[in-house]
């Protein structure tokens, strides 16, 4: 199966649907905040009839690195239906959706607790401390600290894990 590559405002309503539906079953806490930050950019999707068997998707986000501010891509809603886990599809959304970044980003980012899927597809962990800026405000995210990782990409020349990194507040989680 190759997965389709949509953008945010060429899904149908049907196709929204399904991936409401995929979320709420491979995730046990899926808030409707975590389904608005997988919109505005690319989604890699797998899908039998009418529903989304597999799904990543990437969006803009400005973080800063040290004190330099960094346009990176995003990963969002990564979730494969459970009846379908461990059959790669998960790998197969995702280096779908890895394909597509060099040529737009110069480094991606995403949060998870499933660090293991992401080091196999050539995501590393993020070293530094991770803060969010709000108010205009950096503030610590220590919480935050072990979920952060990062993809580099040829656009990565320069970049340092261990550097504090900062993103913009946003509903729901930062990271
Ligand atoms: C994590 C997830 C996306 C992986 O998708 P998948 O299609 O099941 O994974 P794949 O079959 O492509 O994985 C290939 C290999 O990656 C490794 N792997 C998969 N999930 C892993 C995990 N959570 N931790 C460590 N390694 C993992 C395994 O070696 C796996 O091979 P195996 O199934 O033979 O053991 C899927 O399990 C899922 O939707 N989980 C619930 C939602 C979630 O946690 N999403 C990610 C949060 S950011």
């Amino acid at each position: 199966m190759t997965p389709e590559i949509v953008a945010s405002d060429a899904l149908d309503a049907a196709t929204r649907a399904g991936l409401w539906r995929l979320w709420a079953s491979a995730f046990d806490d899926f808030e409707d905040t975590d389904g608005a930050h997988a919109f505005g950019g690319l989604h890699a999707l797998l899908r039998e009839g009418t529903e989304v068997l597999a799904h990543a998707s990437v969006v803009p986000r400005r973080v800063l690195i040290g004190r330099e501010a960094w346009a990176v891509g995003y990963v969002e809603a990564v979730a494969v239906a459970p009846a379908r886990q461990h059959q790669r599809l998960g790998t197969a959304v995702m280096a779908a959706l890895q394909d597509l970044l060099p040529d737009r980003y110069p480094a991606a980012m995403l949060a998870t607790g499933e660090h293991g899927f992401y080091e196999r597809l050539g995501w590393e962990r993020w070293r530094g401390p991770s803060h969010v800026v709000r108010g205009g405000v950096r503030v610590r995210t220590p919480e935050d600290d072990d979920a952060l990782m990062v993809l580099r990409l040829p656009g990565s020349r320069g970049l340092d894990l261990g550097a504090p990194v900062a993103c913009e507040d946003r509903p729901g989680d930062a990271w």
